[in-house]
């Protein structure tokens, strides 16, 4: 079963939704249906699988629906149609005491816009979920102060947000996403606001939390990089549509259409294209000259294994940990690899 899963999910914003859902369904594209009936389409027939455990990063320009798609899952937004189940439980059967529990103990959110409460000081932001989790006081700022102190806000507990800079708010909002320990996060742009160096390092953090707690990390970004750094899979949205859902390499390698094409045209592919995705298997391999063999590691990125073999003539023979042969890879299409777009 999957933890996350949507089925045929429309959202429309105006008056009268449901009246324009039916031209949607038929196929008019959401500039047509803005002109049209002055309704703007959020979502349009997204469906999609989140597994336990893994983070799922969905990417997409400004207004394609990103913050709409990752609000539906805790029910910030209900659908125009649609159903959304999380562990199997569809969230519109839920009724407001449900809700209120699903929402403090099931998933936990960092917001685009930050979010805090401005009138609460950063340990009592960061302790609020666990306030209604009903921890007592004393338990809450241990917790929090953990967290402050694993987002690097360490003494700067008991300011207010309004002093304190936007990348430092935002860290706020990710340590009380942290204290709650659900199970599932939801993180619209939580590193947007952040400067590269703290934001690279939030993400290998974040990477870090997750080998250990195996968190199913819905995860919004705009940044092509941060979401093949972090994402075991990637939706990527255009104008409401989900047009391409795959993991890393599989985006790079075939970019469904245009727009996808866009996004990882200036992508360093060697750094994120491995040895076992380009390599072909022993019978693919009759073409490849084996007199002179490059040993790589299946899971080694072609920019770590690059440099041995580009000042030769050396083909490469993948294996695996153990030393088994997984298969081969020419030297000449290598270099081609990189450059197909
Ligand atoms: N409450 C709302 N009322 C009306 N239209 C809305 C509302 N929320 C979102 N929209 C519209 O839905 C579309 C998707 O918006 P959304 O905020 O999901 O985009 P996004 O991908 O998160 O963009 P950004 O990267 O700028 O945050 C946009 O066209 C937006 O104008
Ligand atoms: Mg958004």
């Amino acid at each position: 079963m999957s933890k996350i899963e949507i089925n045929n999910v429309y959202k429309i914003f105006g008056n009268n939704p449901s009246s324009v859902l039916p031209m949607v369904k038929d196929g008019a594209t959401k500039d047509e249906i803005l002109e049209q009936t002055g309704h703007t389409v959020g979502l349009d027939n997204v469906s999609l699988k989140i597994k336990e455990g893994e983070t799922f990063v969905c990417m997409g320009l400004s207004g394609s629906g990103k913050s709409t798609l990752i609000r539906h899952l805790n029910r910030l937004i209900d659908p125009t149609d649609g159903e959304i189940l999380v562990e199997g439980t569809n969230v519109m059967s839920l009724d407001k005491d449900k809700l209120i529990e699903f929402r403090r103990h099931k998933m936990s959110m960092v917001f685009q816009r930050f979010g805090l409460f401005p009138h609460k000081t950063v340990i009592q932001n960061v302790g609020y979920g666990l306030e209604m989790q009903g921890k007592s006081e004393d338990e809450r700022n241990k917790i929090s102060m953990e967290k402050i102190d694993a987002v690097g806000l360490t003494g700067f507990e008991n300011q207010y947000p309004a002093q304190l800079s936007g990348g430092m708010q935002q860290r706020v909002g990710l340590a009380r996403a942290l204290a709650t320990d659900t199970d599932i996060m939801l993180m619209d742009e939580a590193f947007s606001a952040l400067d590269p160096l703290i934001r690279s390092d939030m993400q290998k953090q974040l990477i870090d939390l997750q080998a250990e707690l195996k968190k199913t990390i819905v995860f919004i970004t705009h940044d092509l990089d941060e979401s093949l750094r972090l994402g075991d899979h990637i939706g990527i949205l255009n104008s409401g549509k989900l047009v391409q859902v795959g993991t890393p390499e599989e985006i790079i390698m075939n970019p469904a259409d245009d727009y996808v094409k866009a996004f990882v045209k200036d992508v360093n592919r060697a750094k994120v294209i491995k040895a076992k995705i380009i390599m072909k298997t022993a019978d693919q391999a009759n073409d490849i000259d084996k007199s002179n063999l490059i040993k790589v590691n299946e899971d080694e990125f072609i920019e770590d294994f690059l440099p041995k073999i580009v000042c030769s003539d050396s083909n490469c023979e993948v294996v695996d940990k153990s030393g088994n042969v997984k298969g081969y890879i020419s030297n000449k299409e290598l270099q081609s690899s990189l450059t197909r777009s």
